[in-house]
C-alpha cells in the first residue's frame, strides 16, 4: 500500500515513543522508505539503534550532525519526504509547530518541509484538553496538518481518558488512505464536469450605505471550489460578500460576484442548464427589505420598522427544475440538526445535504474548520469530525464524484 512512499518519521519524547518502533517496522513492511528524526527527549524513551535497525538508515537527532557534507541534512530530509509523520506528537512539538519554532532537528525540518504533515498526538488527558493544546491543534488543522486523533483509555500516567496515541496499525491505515486520496486526485474524476459553487453571504440593501447580511466568510464555499478544481472539474464560483479572497483566477476557475439573493439566483440560473454539480454553500437571506431607499435613510422617531419580503429560495427553485444535475445543499442549524437537515434535503430536492451546527466550537461561520453531517434521501451518509474546511471540501466533492460517476470508490 505504501510502496516507494518516502516517510519522514519524527519521534518526540512521550512514553508512546515505544510504539514508534512498531510503527516504523509496519511502514517498512508496507513498502515505505523511512527516515527517522528523534528529539532528545524521545531518545530517553527508546534508543536510536532500535529505529536505525528498523528503518535501516541512520537516525537524525542533532541539527548539526551533518552526515553527508554534500547536503544540509534538515533541508535534504525536508525535500526528500513525500509525507512527514510525527508519532507520537507531544504537546511541546505541537506548540512549536503552531508558532513556527525551529530549535532542534525535528522542528527545524518540519518548518522547512513542503510535504504534507501528519501528527499522532499522545499525552496526558488534562494536557490534551488544555486550552493551549486545543488552540494549537486548531491552528494546525486550519493549516492543513492532518491529525490522527488519540484514543481514549488507560494512560501511562495513571489517568483514564483521551490522549493515548493511536495504534500503529491504525496510523498506517490512515496513511494508506491519504495516499489513496492522492491517487484519486491524480485520476481527475470530475474532469469534463462543470461544478458551480455559491459562497459567502448575500447582501440585501436598505439604502446606499446600509444592508442586511450574515457572518459567512466564504471559506467553506471557496474550499469546496478548490477541491472540485483539484478533482478536475471546471468550476464557477458565484460569491456574495466574503471576508476572504476567492481562489486566484486560473484556467478552469472563474468567479462571479453578486450582492443580493436575487442576483445570486440570476447568476446560477443562467448557467444551470450546463451545470453538472451545484453546491449551495452560500448563506442566503430568506428576506429582503421591501423598499430600497434611493437616498440614505434619515433618523426619525424612537423606533423604526423595516418591512421585509420573502426572497426566492434558490436551492428549492432549482431543485424543482433538476434535469440530471447533482444538487448539494447546506443547512446551517442551531438546533434539531438532523430533523431540519432532512426536511431541507427533501423540500429542496437535494442529492446530498451538508448540515453544520453553527453554534459548535470550530464549526460554521468564519472558522477555518467545520464539523459536518452528510445526508442523502435515505438518511445519514457520514458524520465528519472537526476538519479543515479544505479537507471537508475534498470529502464532499469526492462523495459527489463517486455518486455522479459511479466509478470513483
Ligand atoms: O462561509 P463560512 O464562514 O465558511 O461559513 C460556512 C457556512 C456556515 C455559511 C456554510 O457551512 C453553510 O452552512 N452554508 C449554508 C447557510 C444557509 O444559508 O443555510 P440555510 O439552512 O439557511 O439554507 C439551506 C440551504 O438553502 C443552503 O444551501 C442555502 O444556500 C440555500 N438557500 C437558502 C435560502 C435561500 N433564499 N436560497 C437558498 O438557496
Amino acid at each position: 500500500m505504501l510502496t516507494g512512499k518516502k516517510i519522514l518519521l519524527g519521534i518526540t519524547g512521550g512514553i508512546a515513543a515505544y510504539k514508534a518502533a512498531s510503527l516504523c517496522s509496519k511502514l517498512v513492511q508496507q513498502g515505505a522508505e523511512v527516515r527517522v528524526i528523534m528529539t532528545g527527549s524521545a531518545t530517553q524513551f527508546i534508543s536510536e539503534l532500535t529505529l536505525q535497525a528498523l528503518s535501516k538508515h541512520p537516525v537524525y537527532t542533532d541539527t548539526f550532525d551533518e552526515k553527508n557534507p554534500q547536503v544540509i541534512a534538515h533541508i535534504d530530509l525536508a525535500d526528500w519526504a513525500d509525507l512527514a509523520l510525527v508519532a507520537p506528537a507531544t504537546a511541546n512539538i505541537i506548540a512549536k509547530m503552531a508558532v513556527g519554532i525551529a530549535d532542534d532537528m525535528l522542528s527545524t525540518t518540519l518548518l522547512a518541509t513542503e510535504a504534507p504533515i501528519m501528527i499522532a498526538p499522545a499525552m496526558n488527558v488534562h494536557m490534551y484538553t488544555h486550552p493551549a493544546v486545543t488552540r494549537n491543534l486548531a491552528e494546525l488543522t486550519g493549516r492543513g496538518v492532518l491529525i490522527v486523533e488519540p484514543g481514549s483509555g488507560q494512560l501511562a500516567c495513571g489517568y483514564t481518558g483521551k490522549g493515548r496515541m493511536e495504534e500503529p496499525e491504525a496510523i498506517v491505515a490512515v496513511l494508506a488512505n491519504y495516499f489513496a486520496r492522492q491517487k484519486r486526485v491524480a485520476e481527475q474524476p470530475l474532469a469534463g464536469k462543470k461544478v458551480v459553487v455559491t459562497a459567502g453571504g448575500t447582501v440585501e440593501r436598505l439604502d446606499p450605505v446600509r444592508y442586511i447580511t450574515n457572518d459567512s466568510s466564504g471559506k467553506m464555499g471557496f474550499a469546496i471550489a478548490k477541491a472540485a478544481r483539484s478533482l478536475g472539474a471546471e468550476v464557477v464560483i458565484v460569491a456574495g460578500r466574503t471576508e476572504v479572497s476567492p481562489p486566484a483566477f486560473s484556467e478552469g476557475l472563474t468567479v462571479t460576484r453578486v450582492e443580493s439573493a436575487l442576483e445570486m439566483y440570476e447568476a446560477v440560473n443562467a448557467i444551470w442548464a450546463d451545470t453538472d454539480i451545484l453546491v449551495k454553500a452560500a448563506a442566503v437571506a430568506d428576506y429582503r427589505p421591501k423598499q430600497i431607499a434611493e437616498q440614505k435613510m434619515k433618523k426619525s422617531g424612537e423606533t423604526m420598522t423595516l418591512e421585509l419580503v420573502k426572497n426566492i429560495d434558490i436551492l428549492e427553485t432549482l431543485g424543482r427544475s433538476k434535469m440530471g444535475q447533482f444538487l448539494i445543499g447546506f443547512a446551517a442549524e442551531t438546533d434539531q440538526l438532523e430533523q431540519n437537515a432532512l426536511d431541507k434535503l427533501r423540500r429542496k430536492n437535494c442529492d446530498l445535504l451538508i448540515a453544520n451546527d453553527v453554534t459548535a466550537e470550530g464549526a460554521g461561520f468564519g472558522s477555518d474548520t467545520n464539523i459536518v453531517h452528510v445526508y442523502d434521501q435515505d438518511g445519514l451518509v457520514q458524520s465528519l469530525p472537526q476538519l479543515s474546511k479544505e479537507e471537508i471540501g475534498l470529502r464532499i466533492m469526492e462523495l459527489a464524484a463517486e455518486r455522479l460517476t459511479g466509478e470513483f470508490k
